[in-house]
């Protein structure tokens, strides 16, 4: 038995998976963010723990005797954000999180202070990195900045209350730009131009090998006789890889989470920050990837929703399964700035091209086009950093909506694969690590790709049609630049 678990943005996730990869139980736990100020957002680290430990008490009112005989817990987390601990390990502020966008000007000064900085991270520097937030805390918090022993992220914070130690893996590493992506190890220039050294980061391991054990009286609350391991884990999105089997060069997927992600894994370090691609290790030994992040995906028209007073599911109905022409709206995702094409956290959404017949529904088709659209863009960045991609899987809760996946095959003109189990995210493939670090058995023996239900194929007329709208969408980020900040 394996325990995998999401520490993600709008909950944690808990799946118990047995020997022959089967869910036997979920849990899930709703966490909130806080956004004291424009452009902030913030969470309490012990938010995150409270709501682990329901959520693992939740697998065990479920399955007692199965949760007793786990050998292995997984993590899998929301990536970048900045847990700031003191000398005695408490936690001196709220959590600064992936997509909070106060570090612009930090991102220039580490620049600068650093010129090896895209060679040896493979990135540029955004806001929603860890480091630039430091040099935001050292700036702005002087305080709180001298108390700082060490820096973890989301889910090593979590790892070390279940553990009580202090380690940290590759995939969530790499976001830091704190890590020689390269040479899979913390980088002295880089962690200096953030005034920073090694003493403040945790040990590193690989996803896939055992990080720490849980504690005995933890593992007495779940029933545990035995206290399982701790497998390294991953960030959220190589989480998701290791879960779709995407741990072969040239494998693909879009996600559709809170955030939006077009992965693709590779077999080297092959960074291209001109295009605000990101180039990350993989969670699995001698494994990277690129990806194309988008701030605001499946939380856009969570967004929308929510202004609308009804549920998504309520919104979407009407559309049906499948496109049949692009909606005349245009609408812009960028309601917490954008990552990739633009590296810009001030710039704003829109909706434009509203007129008196403009319905409800074709401002939904607007947004669900507005999210593949910036998808496109993704995946320009990443044909431009040398990648080309054949076909993708789409996970992430959006994945549920057939119209939308329709939506985004025609958009980018692939074919995207809808697979069973599509909206697990990062909880199961957090379980594979953990089995794969319990019992050395090989990534390519446990990481198999799960059953594809549909693959939708873009038709001519409509990636034509959509094509040609993509080109109108592309016209109104320089237009709105300036305009929205
Ligand atoms: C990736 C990113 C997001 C978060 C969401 O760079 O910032 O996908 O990992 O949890």
């Amino acid at each position: 038995m394996f325990v995998g678990l999401d520490i993600g943005t709008s909950a944690i996730k808990a799946v118990l998976v047995d020997e022959t990869q089967a869910v036997l139980a979920t849990a899930e736990v709703p966490l909130s963010v806080s956004r004291p100020q424009p452009g902030h957002s913030e969470q309490n680290p012990e938010d995150w723990w409270q709501a682990t430990l329901a959520s693992l008490d939740q697998l065990k009112a479920a399955r007692p005797v199965e949760l007793a005989a786990v050998k292995g817990i997984g993590l899998s987390g929301q990536m970048h954000g900045a847990v700031l601990l003191d000398a005695s390990g408490a936690v001196l502020r709220p959590a600064i999180l992936w997509n909070d966008g106060r570090s612009a000007a930090e991102c220039v000064e580490l620049e600068a202070a650093f010129l090896g900085l895209h060679t040896v991270t493979g990135n540029l520097a955004f806001p929603g990195f860890t480091a630039p937030k430091l040099l935001w805390l050292r700036k702005h918090e002087p305080d709180i900045f001298a108390r700082t022993a060490k820096v973890l992220l989301p889910k090593a914070y979590v790892g070390y209350r279940l553990t009580g130690e202090m380690v940290e893996e590759m995939s969530d590493a790499s976001g830091t730009l704190w890590l020689d992506v390269g040479k899979r190890d913390w980088s002295d220039a880089a962690l200096a131009a953030t005034g920073l050294d090694r003493s403040h980061m945790p040990r590193l391991v690989e996803g896939s090998e055992v990080a720490a054990r849980i504690t005995p009286e933890l593992a007495a609350r779940w029933g545990m006789a035995t206290p399982p391991v701790l497998a390294g884990g991953a960030g959220d999105n190589a989480a998701g890889a290791v879960g779709l089997g995407a741990i072969h060069a040239g494998n693909a997927f879009v996600s559709l989470g809170t955030s939006g992600v077009l992965w693709a894994t590779t077999d080297r370090f092959a960074p291209n920050p001109q295009s605000s691609v990101h180039a990350f290790c993989h969670a699995i030994p001698a494994t990277w990837h690129q990806m194309g992040v988008i701030l605001s995906a499946a939380s856009a028209l969570g967004w929308w929703a929510q202004t609308e007073g009804i549920s998504p599911g309520d919104l979407l109905r009407p559309l049906g399964d499948a496109p049949v022409a692009p909606s005349r709206a245009i609408f812009l995702p960028y309601l917490s700035g954008e990552r990739t094409p633009h590296n810009d956290t001030a710039i704003r959404g829109a909706f434009v091209g509203l007129d008196h017949e403009t319905t409800r529904e074709a401002l939904t088709q607007a947004v669900l086009e507005g999210v593949a659209f910036a998808f496109r863009d993704c995946l320009d960045a990443l044909n431009a950093a040398g990648t080309t991609l054949a076909t993708a899987d789409v996970i992430g809760g959006g994945s549920r909506s057939r119209y939308w996946t329709a939506v985004i095959a025609n958009v980018l003109g692939l074919p995207i694969n809808r697979i069973e189990d599509g909206e697990r995210g990062g909880a199961f493939g957090a379980a594979r690590l953990a089995r794969m670090a319990a019992t050395g058995e090989s990534p390519a023996a446990i990481c198999l790709p799960p059953r594809r239900i549909e693959t939708i194929a873009p038709t001519p007329a409509l990636q034509q049609a959509y094509a040609e709208k993509h080109a109108r969408y592309r016209a109104l980020y320089p237009a709105l630049k300036g305009v929205t900040s």
